[in-house]
């Protein structure tokens, strides 16, 4: 099925899903929705994520996708199951990486940077309290990250202040994981490598996300099996900058729209 695979995240933060997603699916077209004048979604109550989310589904449902991956940990463990419940076509969601984590530790201490939306989220609890029996879990709240990461403001030096103040007392409690649960994280890699000490992993569920999207592809046969290389289709409702940036350096054969406003 030549039909494209919808991807949406509150902004650029899904491009690293995405990444993931054309490494291993080169053949599949792919429109990305960053839904950039609404971020953070983080900070927001779950009904207003519903809404955002459902607004974006609609606009990929539009233009024909045939499977929707949700790259936004807070759009998943928010949304998810109502998303299920409201629409037929089949949805690939991401939420933190605990599992490997609490797998792999060796000092029986993980950290979790993720947002507010996640962290106080059911879906979350339940897979804290799954794999969190012998491992302490530091939670920590990225409030504020997500910003600067959409201003595409990396080298701001309040934004490794602001980071160091969020890592400290996963260092302080001897973490040898931690789990990027928000898709914009990856972004924060570079300085998080400078921030924390050498023995610790950093892992994000990007990879897996894009196994299990293969996975529902097979399933529902609904690949695209030409062996022509994919289109990317690019969607943002605010400045294209900062996305055009990240478009231009990791990706090929795309397009890049800016649009303004967009109802389900
Ligand atoms: N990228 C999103 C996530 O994975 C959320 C960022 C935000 O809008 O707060 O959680």
């Amino acid at each position: 099925m030549k039909e494209p695979i919808g991807v949406f995240d509150s902004g650029i933060g899904g491009t690293s899903i995405l990444k993931e997603l054309v490494k291993l699916l080169p053949n599949e077209n792919i429109i990305y929705l960053a839904d950039s004048a609404n971020a953070p979604y983080g900070q927001k109550n779950p009904e207003q994520i519903v809404a955002l989310c459902k607004k974006n589904v609609s606009f990929l449902l539009k233009k024909g996708c045939k499977l929707i991956v949700v790259a936004c940990n807070t759009a998943t463990t928010n949304a998810i199951s109502e998303l299920r419940s409201s629409y037929s076509v089949p949805f690939v969601g991401i939420e933190p990486a605990i599992k490997p984590a609490a797998l792999g530790t060796k000092t029986k201490a993980i950290g979790i940077l993720a947002t507010k939306g996640t962290l106080s989220s059911a879906l979350f609890a339940k897979a804290s309290d799954s794999y969190g029996q012998n491992t302490e879990i530091i939670e920590v709240i990225g409030k504020g990250l997500v910003e600067y990461i959409e201003a595409g403001d990396f080298d701001n030096p309040n934004l490794e202040i602001l980071l160091k103040k969020y890592i400290q007392p996963m260092i302080h409690n001897h973490v040898d994981y931690l789990v990027l649960g928000c898709s914009h994280y990856p972004f924060l890699v570079p300085l998080l490598t400078k921030i924390l000490p050498q023995n610790v992993k950093i892992i994000d569920s990007g990879a897996a996300v894009a196994r299990q999207t293969r996975v529902v592809l097979k399933k529902k046969c609904i690949a695209n099996t030409s062996n022509k290389v994919g289109e990317i289709m690019f969607y943002t409702n605010s400045k294209a900058n900062t996305l055009a940036e990240i478009v231009k350096n990791h990706f090929k054969n795309y397009k890049i729209e800016a649009i303004k406003t967009y109802t389900s």
